[in-house]
């Protein structure tokens, strides 16, 4: 069903609710927390809006079975959100279904992942044609899909951005595009922010500059970190730097066409590249927004300044649209456009195959030809029948259902709802992004800037959960929520989102009151 007639439906309320209703979060009937809060917070919790889908009941394994096989299996690395955490039996565009029937509005889609909604009609009948077709060939056969979708994605680039390495992740691509600016300047070092997430396989980790996934063993030779132009937790920022409809609290008193604040981080890029790399580099990584690092945008201009100062070191720049591509940020289809950049390669995951594994690299017939020269590359899934077949039908439904115009209009409405919110809680330091990409980042106090205790802000995430909306964290502290929906989001969801936050900012002030 098209996200216009789901609207119609919703209007005309010819729908079926969930036979499910969400119920009441178990912390919020009893436990800790829940005891200093008022039981008028509970009367204002908000309504959800409606959804047209039933799910099926739930019958696999018990909730705490799930969590004993975890324990004893799987990855110890605590990563999942909530002390007690969802188990999700289904999806339907920007709704979540737990294993107790409990509806969720998803504003993380994974994480920043799923791009047109879970399970998404269209989607879902090409990847059901193509499972009964063919799966898998490999690179040493052609098959027809692979070929239509490397024409139908570089008509979405600019030339000379027209060469396509099909790979299965961000990690992978950003490792080949290493691979690729290597080759290509016959240099070694390559630059990235800190704060930067640009993946954790053992090549990538050396662009990541998070702490909690560096490891103390040698890792990341030739890279280096430069300072983020992070213009609301950075040293310099002011009152209309950035490409948003949201800028930060901070006051400057620079004139239109000019920011003092993006000359300062430039000034610190230029030491990056006089001390801490050789005279020739081989590239730059950047994110057009940072993801993992909460959504934070640089002044404009910092980025296009930063590439023609790595191209006169002879570096490619490499831009990580994993988070920012596919139209989420609105006002263009790629995150690079909305810096007037050109870079020379350009990484894509997550929303490309709208939870489905699949990556890309593209570049230039000359970078191309530069990585072809020095080694055989080669994928065994990457370009499979199977992830074409789905990231064809990607791009038509981004199309033909408008979801990059809807991610400008919904997100711009989103984003200005908030921002009331950071004018009436101090805990709310920035409200900032673009498109659905949307970051909140919390702080003790607006003077300090100082990030707000990581329970604190767990408690608010878990009081959102609780009212039934999902949103991500982010930051080095995980200070910041990151909301990042699918495209599909209609501007009632955004209304309820933003008074789900807002009542759970009450109830935080209210236990923090006591
Ligand atoms: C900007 C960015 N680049 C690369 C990656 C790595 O992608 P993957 O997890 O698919 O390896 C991520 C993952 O979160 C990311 O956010």
């Amino acid at each position: 069903m098209t996200r216009a007639w789901r609207h119609l439906l919703k209007a005309l309320h010819l729908k079926t609710l969930s036979r499910w209703t969400p119920k009441t979060c178990s912390s919020l009937s009893s436990g800790a927390f829940w005891t200093s809060v008022t039981r008028r917070s509970l009367h204002t919790k908000p309504s959800m809006p409606p959804c047209d889908f039933t799910p099926e009941r739930y019958q696999s394994l018990a909730y705490s079975r799930v969590l004993e096989i975890h324990k004893q299996h799987l990855s110890p690395m605590l990563t999942a959100y909530f002390p007690e955490p969802l188990l999700l039996h289904q999806g339907h565009m920007e709704w979540l279904f737990d294993h107790e029937g409990n509806r969720y509005l998803d504003f993380f889609s994974g994480i920043v992942t799923v791009s047109v909604g879970h399970c998404h009609p269209k989607v879902n009948a090409a990847a059901q044609r193509q499972l009964g077709r063919l799966w898998h060939t490999s690179s040493v056969f052609f098959h027809p899909l692979i070929h239509e979708y490397a024409e139908k994605l570089s008509a979405l680039l600019p030339e000379p951005l027209k060469v396509i390495f099909l790979v299965n992740s961000g990690s992978e691509a950003n490792d080949l595009a290493m691979l690729m600016a290597r080759a290509h300047s016959n240099s070694t070092d390559i630059i990235s922010f800190r704060g930067a997430y640009h993946g954790c396989s053992p090549y990538a980790l050396g662009l990541t500059n998070v702490g909690i996934y560096k490891m103390d063993l040698p890792h990341g030779m030739g890279c280096q970190p430069t300072m983020c132009p992070d213009i609301f937790r950075g040293p310099w920022g002011g009152s209309h730097c950035r490409d948003s409809p949201v800028q930060t609290i901070r006051k400057c008193s620079c004139a239109p066409d000019c920011c003092q604040a993006k000359d300062q981080y430039i000034e610190q890029f230029k030491d990056t590249l006089s001390t801490s790399v050789a005279k020739s580099i081989a590239g730059f990584f950047a994110e057009p927004i940072q993801g993992v690092n909460g959504f934070v945008q640089y002044p404009k201009g910092f980025l296009k300044e930063a590439f023609e100062l790595v191209r006169e070191r002879g570096g490619v720049c490499i831009a990580d649209e994993v988070q920012t591509g596919f139209g989420r940020l609105g006002s263009h289809f790629w995150g690079f456009q909305t810096h007037d950049v050109l870079p020379d390669i350009v990484t894509m995951a997550k929303g490309i195959g709208n939870g489905f594994p699949m990556a890309a690299v593209v570049t230039t017939p000359e970078i191309a030809k530069s990585l072809a020269k020095r080694l055989l590359h080669f994928n065994t899934f990457g370009g499979n029948p199977m992830a074409c077949a789905i990231g064809s039908a990607v791009l038509e439904v981004i199309k033909e259902e408008n979801l990059q115009e809807n991610s400008q209009e919904v997100g711009t409405y989103m984003l200005l709802k908030l921002a009331k919110l950071r004018d009436e809680f101090e805990i709310v330091g920035d409200v900032r992004g673009k498109g659905l990409m949307i970051g909140i980042e919390m702080v003790k106090d607006k003077v300090s800037h100082q990030p707000l205790p990581r329970e604190e802000v767990n408690q608010i995430h878990h009081d959102c959960k609780c009212m039934g909306l999902l949103i991500g964290r982010g930051g080095l502290f995980s200070q910041t929520f990151r909301i990042a929906p699918s495209m599909c989001i209609t501007k009632p969801e955004a209304d309820f989102a933003v008074e789900v936050f807002r009542s759970a900012l009450i109830q935080h002030m209210k236990r923090r009151a006591k």
